[in-house]
């Protein structure tokens, strides 16, 4: 509680428990010219009273989007636990078509799934099912009442910030759909995003692009490409002996909260536990042009690391013999 008259929706009790500790996301009014400085030093920043999603804040209801999201199967995913990694299948290994690879169980099950059955499933869970998750892609093919909110966005308002900041094109909006408590572990993405967050709450743990080396990555050519190896829940100190000095932020967003999660940047996100359903929509754009300034930007570095990765493996053909041909560039030569 801030104060009198001040409640806050939830309580810590919500929260999953981890040994780090993080500063606050500043929270602005999105009128305040402030927000363009954190996105032009690449910070995040919760964007509030925003008209962005407003159509959705007044009727994206769960039985709303139950009627209108449309017929055709929607991309879900099912977990045995509350984490939902993502991973990219086109980077598992398969003997049977010869790709190159990495033998991979994928944690989680992608299905297709009419809106109602996922519906049901969520309204019905009882502890010890599987977990749903559904993450749908906002195309036309959903309902025309939904489209119709869609094109009702303040598109002046999430453009205008595209072009003050030289961002690319939108590539997609994502609906997010979540049972309470489902978690989408850390990881970060190659674009520039704005998370609008329409029903529920959300915990956002970010982590500057910096902090890499606390975060270990898996390899470029892992399913789990972008996504820390390390379980918040269970860190394993170890082997990921950094991961205790991370630094971090943090921001609980409920309806009608917009976070700016910078490209590059680290981002860990649960729906809070015992808080309902929660629903995201978030706006994906494409990075603007790498201008190379000296010095570089965290985020440069990573993205030059990935090339270097990438690189190695292309001239190997072998995944295997990357980490070993490092070791043996770097130990003892660049290293005390
Ligand atoms: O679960 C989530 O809302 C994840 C969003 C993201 O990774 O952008
Ligand atoms: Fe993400």
């Amino acid at each position: 509680m801030d104060g009198e008259g001040n409640k806050k929706p939830w309580d810590a009790s919500q929260l999953r428990k981890y040994d780090l500790t993080f500063d606050e996301i500043p929270r602005l009014h999105y009128k305040d010219p402030k927000i363009d400085e954190y996105i032009r030093a690449n910070k995040p920043v919760v964007i509030i009273e925003s008209n962005i999603i407003k159509p959705a804040l007044q009727r994206w209801t769960l039985e709303y989007l139950e009627k209108n999201l449309g017929q055709t199967g929607h991309t879900c995913f099912v977990s045995k636990n509350h984490q939902f990694k993502y991973y990219d299948d086109k980077k598992i290994y398969d003997k049977t078509n010869n790709t190159k690879g990495v033998e991979f169980t994928p944690p989680t099950k992608k299905v297709e799934m009419r809106i109602e059955d996922f519906m049901k499933r969520v309204k019905e869970w009882k502890k010890g099912d599987d977990r749903i998750y559904l993450q749908q892609s906002l195309t036309t093919s959903v309902g025309n009442n939904i489209v119709e909110d869609f094109v009702k966005f303040d598109w002046d308002y999430v453009n205008g910030k595209q072009a003050k900041h030289n961002w690319g094109p939108l590539t997609s909006n994502l609906l997010f759909i979540a049972m309470e408590g489902n978690q989408t572990p850390c990881h970060y993405d190659e674009q520039e995003n704005f998370f609008a967050q329409v029903q529920g709450y959300k915990r956002c743990i970010l982590f500057p692009p910096s902090q890499f080396e606390c975060l270990y990555p898996y390899p470029v050519h892992h399913p789990h490409d972008r996504q820390s190896m390390v379980d918040f829940e269970h860190p394993d100190n170890a082997k990921f002996p950094k991961f205790k000095d991370a630094k971090g932020c943090e921001a609980i967003v409920g309806p009608g909260d917009v976070l700016y999660i910078p490209i590059y940047w680290w981002h860990h996100i649960e729906s809070l536990m015992r808080g309902g359903p929660t629903t995201t929509v978030n706006f994906w754009y494409k990075g603007g042009p790498s201008t190379l300034e000296y010095p570089l930007k965290d985020h440069q570095k990573v993205a030059i690391s990935r090339n270097v990765e990438k690189m190695l493996l292309e001239v190997l053909q072998d995944p295997k013999e990357v980490g070993p041909l490092l070791s043996a560039m770097v130990l003892g030569r660049y290293t005390e």
